[in-house]
């Protein structure tokens, strides 16, 4: 490992994301001390289009992560040569975004004779949830839930999880975000849907529960073709309640799935992540059910279930001690999976 001897409490990390349209810098003490966490978000310049445009997303990270950057660093209260390595999320996400973060974060750890610390984004999301609570126990399940992916993960330790059931076809926050748009509520849409269910009735419309009784997989773009179907049928329908139907229909599966999974391994603790975490009802519901089940649940902050830095950070400090650093001619994996490993611990793959 290239100019650090070894990884402990006072190991000081410099992290970078920009796997989408979050462009975010943190500095992270010991994997758990956040010294600053620095989060620019994009949406004003892809609101317009409905969607993240993968071009804008670079040319803007491309423009503000020096800014971003230097935030963070100067946020910390630390002088640059305090910094022990350097990581940046490496996959999944999109492809030109994040090689932005990945190139800053490689010529930063090259000038400094620092690690670099190539960073699964998913893997981040898992840690999120550690961050901020001190009082979980392995073995956990993790419902993990955003744009991207909607995944429930048995974590048993540090470093060792093995997927339990995963969406067959559209993630819950692609879901939000194609139902909002189609409803004219804007975007992003999980925010919008959030805000006016507040004013609807969640028992106006019986939407699909798609496999609900089966396994831990699920499905969601039956629903929203439901959704669209209802209202070119009911064109005089409230959006509200539409809304919170819907809402309601997507947080039914994804917690009645949470608890099975958390039974079927015997979990000490539930925890949510990911974009669709900031959910009001999904919060609600999954803290009602652990209560229900008498375990654990922990429920980041909205600031760290969406794309951050403060994550990045963390996931390098458990990585970097594990694996070491990251080679310098490592590239950047839109497709990056989630690496698992079996019931002893072993991986089942090999990613960079
Ligand atoms: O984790 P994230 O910030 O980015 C990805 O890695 O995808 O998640 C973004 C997703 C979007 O689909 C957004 O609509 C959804 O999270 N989201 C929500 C809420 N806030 C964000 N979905 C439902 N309710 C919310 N309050
Ligand atoms: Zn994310």
């Amino acid at each position: 490992m290239t100019g650090l001897q070894s990884v402990d409490e006072s190991t000081v990390i410099l992290a970078i994301e920009t796997s989408c349209d979050e462009t975010a810098a943190a500095v992270v003490m010991g994997g758990t001390d956040v010294l600053s966490n620095v989060v620019s978000s994009q949406i004003d310049l892809h609101a317009r289009f409905g969607g993240v445009v993968p071009e804008i997303a670079s040319r803007a990270h491309v423009d503000i992560l020096p800014a971003v950057i230097e935030q963070a660093i100067s946020e910390a209260g630390i002088d640059p040569t305090r910094i022990d390595a350097v990581a940046a999320t490496h996959g999944p996400g999109l492809i030109g975004a994040l090689l932005v973060g990945v190139s800053a974060a490689k010529a930063l750890a090259f000038t400094w004779g620092v690690p670099y610390v190539g960073v699964n984004h998913l893997e981040a999301h898992l840690y999120a949830g550690l961050l901020e609570d001190d009082e979980l126990e392995f073995p956990l399940v993790v419902l993990l839930v955003s744009g991207g992916h909607t995944m429930l993960i048995d974590m048993r330790a540090i470093g060792r999880y093995s997927v339990l059931g995963r969406t067959i076809d559209d993630a819950a926050g692609e879901a939000f975000d194609k139902v909002a748009r189609f409803l004219g509520l804007g975007y992003p849409g999980g925010p919008a849907v959030d805000k006016i269910a507040l004013d609807g009735n969640a028992q106006a419309i019986e939407f699909p529960r798609a496999m609900l009784n089966e396994g831990l997989d699920f499905s969601f773009s039956g629903l929203k073709t439901s959704v669209i179907n209802y209202v070119r049928k009911h064109p005089d329908v409230s959006t509200a309640d539409v809304a919170a139907s819907f809402q309601r229909a997507v947080v039914d599966v994804l917690v009645a799935k949470s608890v099975r999974a958390a039974r079927s391994v015997d979990a000490r603790g539930l925890v949510l992540g990911g974009g669709v975490a900031a959910n009001s009802l999904l919060r609600a519901e999954f803290a009602a059910a652990s209560a229900d089940m008498g375990i654990h649940c922990s429920l980041p902050s909205r600031a760290m279930c969406t794309d951050n830095a403060a994550m990045i950070g963390s996931a390098a400090w458990y990585r970097l001690a594990s694996d070491g650093s990251t080679a310098l001619d490592t590239g950047a994996f839109p497709n990056l999976r989630l690496r698992t490993t079996d019931v002893a611990g072993v991986p089942e793959e090999s990613v960079p």
